[in-house]
């Protein structure tokens, strides 16, 4: 009852307003956006702590094949996820079960990810919502400060189709009317993220839901690599419609304030500004370069 109500004012805040004034009005019908520790952020990867507890993230079942239904909800496109896959380790306290995934994105390919890099705003951001193993539903989840881990990725846009994508893409063609849903190809998780292997650089914070309530209930992993889509998959998700019938893009929410917040990233994660330190390092010994 409770997420219904939810759902439909979070559906008439998208709707009433697709430009970036929306979410500005959030922290007055809920109290908790205003929170010190919401999501998304800016990651300033130079100010980012390695931790070497941050080792890599244990995918169970993430192979796992599922049939589920794909629906517009009137602010992205959501698919349920049966409780099989979890993740553990990589500092996160206890397994966490998949719930949901859903996106965010902007305009054609243009930026739309929630999270930046250093200010890089990507095209799109793939959000997969855990909770923790033994809570079965995700209002008492969100009780708890930790009790949802969201694993977040980004997209980058590719000269070829991404093959992995295309029976997806092809059900969002499907579902561009709000509330409409449809039922998804056999999918699993793993078919939609990166390689295991690729998966050993990412980023760690605390933070929050980026939609109403804003709940501060996540441990926040974005990870470095991102998925490459061509640019006429990215855009499939430009032709869904809001429930006013306008386009759907420009679902994210702005970077909110980390307000002393420490960022670790993983013992894999790179630093571009290190490679650059180190390169300097090496031309000096090397003595070709010449300080003065
Ligand atoms: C999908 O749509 C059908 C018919 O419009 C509806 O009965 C059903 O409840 C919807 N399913 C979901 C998961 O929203
Ligand atoms: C990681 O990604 C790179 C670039 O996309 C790819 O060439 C490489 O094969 C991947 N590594 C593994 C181990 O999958
Ligand atoms: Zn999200």
């Amino acid at each position: 009852m409770q997420q219904l109500i939810l759902c439909v004012l979070l559906a008439s805040f998208w709707t009433s307003c697709t430009g970036a004034g929306a979410p500005e009005k959030w922290d007055h019908a809920f109290k908790e956006c205003a929170g010190k520790y919401q999501s998304p952020i800016n990651i300033v990867t130079r100010k980012t702590l390695k931790d070497e507890r941050l080792t890599p993230i244990k995918f169970k079942n993430y192979q796992q094949i599922f049939r589920s239904t794909i629906k517009n909800n009137g602010h992205s496109v959501q698919v349920g996820v049966p409780h099989l896959s979890t993740i553990s380790g990589g500092g996160l306290q206890g397994i966490y079960k998949a719930v949901q995934f859903h996106l965010h994105w902007g305009n054609n390919g243009g930026p739309g990810s929630e999270h930046t890099i250093d200010g890089e705003q990507y095209p799109m951001e793939l959000h997969i919502v855990h909770m923790k193993s033994h809570y079965t539903d995700l209002t008492t989840a969100l009780r708890d400060p930790e009790g949802i881990a969201v694993l977040g990725f980004f997209y980058e846009k590719s000269n070829s189709a991404n093959r992995k994508y295309e029976a997806i893409i092809n059900t969002v063609r499907n579902v561009k009317a709000t509330n409409s849903n449809t039922s998804l190809p056999a999918i699993s998780l793993a078919q939609l993220i990166p390689s295991e292997q690729n998966l050993t650089s990412y980023y760690r914070y605390k933070g929050s839901l980026t939609t109403p309530g804003c709940a501060e209930a996540v441990v926040w992993t974005v990870f470095e690599k991102p998925i490459p889509l061509s640019m006429d998959q990215l855009g499939a998700f430009s032709d869904l419609q809001f429930h006013d019938g306008k386009q759907m893009m420009g679902n994210f929410r702005p970077v909110q304030p980390l307000n002393g917040r420490q960022v670790f990233r993983s013992g894999g994660a790179m630093i571009l500004a290190s490679s650059a330190l180190l390169m300097a390092a090496i031309s000096m010994a090397l003595g070709l370069s010449h300080p003065n």
